[in-house]
């Protein structure tokens, strides 16, 4: 069939992206779903700062690429032995698929899946195909969802059912931002009730652990950005306390206002510098969780003594280190008993040929979440 998708060509495109056009919005030839696979309709596509760091080479993936992986579909069309999802079905799209085989899958750990993060390195499906084509030329898939597109082809296992009577647009969310930022807090750092936690980087994935450490019971929440709009934000969502990152005695201000550093620092802006001062405002015998994605070039110096005699921990934090069809689900269901607003991080709605301009606004710090709604 064919269908309409952002198509990324080159990594040559710089700000404005509402005139370099990194993203083309093109017809392009998708396939039939293959066995496990499922064809979808996309609701809504989130625009998240993963997308835009393949746009600006911060995040090299083959070319050309059809970008986009925070998404909530609806199912048109399973592929053979597909047999728990039926046309009708609303689905949040998962951006690792989890094979259910590999030894992280088989230890509960399915954000780590091995064929999952071999298929999304390539650009292809968890099958090892790719269903996108302009003419000859095959096109990659983001991540396996390839969602800024009008319809895709994904794997059955990039799929979560939405059993709950959740808003179809709002669902796109929690397939990244929410499982992303709340899973660091509850799965990654196990947020202890009465504990601190600092937030550092206030996007749609950072808000997201704002407002899980409150739904895990953080006493004392730490907010900083660069934007002073981000912490205002912040304070409105349950941050205790806000400094602006540009602040020269901000790491002296957190240790004053939690009575020597906080329990548990998450990195969520994508630079060093975020990292150093996350590291910096725990306590002794603090954690730093980072789940930001910076260039694989840059390097954090540590210092490795004070990991020792401060006994401080630092952890990765891949998709919130999910069980997708566990974590979706239990998500959704503290969004729908008001206990996670993550709605109040939704921006704009835009139509897909405005969706260079919406990197812009998520590169200006302009937005947390805007979505693609089709
Ligand atoms: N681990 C995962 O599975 C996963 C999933 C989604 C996104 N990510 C990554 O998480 C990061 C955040 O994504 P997002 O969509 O929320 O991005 P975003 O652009 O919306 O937010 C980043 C925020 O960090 C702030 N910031 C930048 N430099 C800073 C500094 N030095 N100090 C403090 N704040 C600073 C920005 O002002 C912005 O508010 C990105 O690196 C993204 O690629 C990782
Ligand atoms: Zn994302
Ligand atoms: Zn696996």
């Amino acid at each position: 069939m064919k269908t309409r998708a952002a198509v990324l060509h080159t990594l040559d495109k710089i700000a404005p992206f509402a005139d370099s056009r990194p993203l083309a919005i093109e017809e392009v030839e998708l396939d039939a779903p293959g066995p496990g696979e499922v064809l979808v309709k996309m609701t809504a596509a989130g625009l998240c700062h993963s997308d835009l760091s393949v746009i600006t080479g911060v995040r090299p993936r083959p070319v050309p690429m059809a970008l986009g992986h925070e998404a909530s579909a609806s199912v048109l069309q399973v592929g053979a032995g597909v047999h728990d999802l039926k046309p009708g079905d609303h689905v949040v799209l998962v951006f690792v698929p989890s094979c259910g085989h590999c030894l992280p899958c088989m230890e509960g750990r399915p954000a780590l899946c091995e064929p999952g993060a071999e298929a999304n390195g390539k650009g292809e499906l968890l099958s090892g195909e790719r269903r996108l084509h302009v003419g000859p030329q095959a096109i990659h898939h983001h991540m396996g969802i390839s969602a800024f597109a009008e319809h895709a082809v994904v794997s059955r296992r990039s799929c979560v059912k939405i059993e709950q009577d959740i808003d179809p647009v709002e669902a796109a969310l929690f397939g990244c931002a929410v499982l992303t930022g709340v899973g660091a807090v509850v799965n990654t750092a196990k947020l202890q009730p009465g504990q601190s936690a600092a937030v550092v980087g206030l996007g749609g994935v950072g808000m997201c652990s704002l407002l899980g450490a409150a739904a895990a019971g953080a006493k004392d929440i730490v907010a900083i950005d660069l934007h002073d709009s981000k912490l205002a934000k912040a304070r409105e969502l349950g941050a205790t306390f806000t400094v602006n990152a540009r602040d020269p005695d901000a790491i002296a201000k957190v240790k004053e206002a939690t009575r020597g550093g906080v329990d548990v620092a998450f990195e969520m802006a994508g630079v060093v510098a975020a990292m150093e001062l996350s590291y910096r405002i725990t306590k002794r015998g603090g954690m730093t969780v980072t789940a930001s994605l910076p260039h694989p070039q840059h390097q954090w110096p540590l210092q490795q003594v004070s990991l020792v005699a401060e006994e401080r921990t630092v952890k990765g934090s891949y998709i919130g280190s999910c069980v997708p069809a566990r974590d979706v689900p239990r998500y959704i269901g503290l969004y729908l008993a008001g206990r996670l607003p993550v709605n109040k991080l939704l921006g704009e709605r835009l139509p897909l040929a405005d969706i260079n301009r919406g990197f812009d606004r998520l590169d200006a710090g302009e937005s947390m979440r805007d979505l693609v709604v089709f």
